[in-house]
C-alpha cells in the first residue's frame, strides 16, 4: 500500500510571522492525519521552517535548486545546502520554472540526478498546458517530461523520488482537473513506468496538484492512482490545509 504524501508548496509567499502563525496552526491539528505531510518553504524560511517543525510528523524541503553541487554560480542554491537545513524533499521541473524560466527537460532531470545525490527526494513536476490538452497531445508531453528523467537517470530512481502530475491548466486557477481526468493521466504515467519496471510502478507517489482545495480533495484522493497532492495556494492557510491532510 502506498501511504498518500500531502505537500505544500508555498510559492512565493510568507513571511516569519506568517509562517510561524501558519505552522504552528497546522501541527496542533495533525493529530487525526494519517497521510504523510510536507511543506516546500522559499529558502530564507528554510531554517526558520526546520526550527519550527524538526521532530514533528511534518517534513519539509525546498521549491527548487541548482544542478550544480557547488562552484562560481551566483544566486544559486545546491542539493546539499538543502540538506544542511533537513529538507527530505525538493521541487523540480515545476510548471512556473519550465515556463517563467524556460528550464527544459533536459535541466529539470540534472535537477532530479543532483537531488537524489545529495540524499533528498524530488518531487518531479510533470503536465500539459490547455492548448497541449485541446490538441490531444498531453500523454505526449508528460510522457516526454518522464522519458527525460528515465533515460538520464534510469527508472529506478524513480523508487526514490514522488512524481507530481500538475496540468498547467488547473494552476492557480480555480479550474481543478475532474477526478476522472486526473486519474487517467495518473493511470498513464504509472502504466508507462510499469512496462519498465512493475515494483516501481507500484510504489510510485504520484500526487496531482492543480486548484486541490478542502472540498474537492477527498474525491481527487480516493482515485486509484492519485496518492495524494501538491498543493499551492490552500496550503497557505491552516484550516484548508489540514483538511486537505486530512482528506488523505
Ligand atoms: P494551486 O493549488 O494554487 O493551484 O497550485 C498548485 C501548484 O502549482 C502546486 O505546486
Amino acid at each position: 500500500m502506498r501511504r498518500k504524501l500531502v505537500a505544500g508548496n508555498w510559492k512565493m509567499h510568507g513571511s516569519l510571522a506568517e509562517n510561524e502563525a501558519l505552522l504552528s496552526a497546522v501541527l496542533a491539528g495533525m493529530g487525526d492525519v494519517k497521510a504523510g505531510v510536507a511543506v516546500c518553504a522559499p529558502y530564507p524560511y528554510l531554517a526558520q521552517v526546520q526550527s519550527l517543525l524538526a521532530g514533528s510528523a511534518i517534513a519539509w524541503g525546498a521549491q527548487n535548486m541548482s544542478q550544480h553541487a557547488k562552484g562560481a554560480h551566483t544566486g544559486e542554491v545546491s542539493a546539499g545546502m538543502l540538506k544542511d537545513f533537513g529538507c527530505t524533499y525538493v521541487i523540480v521541473g515545476h510548471s512556473e520554472r519550465r515556463a517563467i524560466y524556460g528550464e527544459s527537460d533536459t535541466l529539470v532531470a540534472m535537477k532530479f540526478a543532483a537531488a537524489q545525490a545529495a540524499g533528498l527526494t524530488p518531487i518531479l513536476c510533470v503536465g500539459e498546458t490547455l492548448e497541449e490538452r485541446e490538441s490531444g497531445v498531453t500523454e505526449a508531453v508528460v510522457g516526454r517530461q518522464l522519458d527525460a528523467v528515465i533515460h538520464a537517470c534510469g527508472v529506478q530512481s524513480l523508487a526514490k523520488s514522488v512524481v507530481a502530475y500538475e496540468p498547467v491548466w488547473a494552476i492557480g486557477t480555480g479550474k481543478t482537473a475532474t477526478p476522472e481526468q486526473a486519474q487517467a493521466v495518473h493511470a498513464f504515467i504509472r502504466e508507462k513506468i510499469r512496462a519498465q519496471d512493475a515494483g516501481v510502478a507500484d510504489g510510485l507517489v504520484i500526487q496531482y496538484g492543480g486548484s486541490v482545495k478542502a472540498n474537492n480533495a477527498a474525491e481527487l484522493f480516493s482515485q486509484p492512482d492519485i496518492d495524494g497532492g501538491l498543493i499551492g495556494g490552500a496550503s497557505l492557510s491552516a484550516d484548508e490545509f489540514l483538511a486537505i491532510c486530512r482528506a488523505g
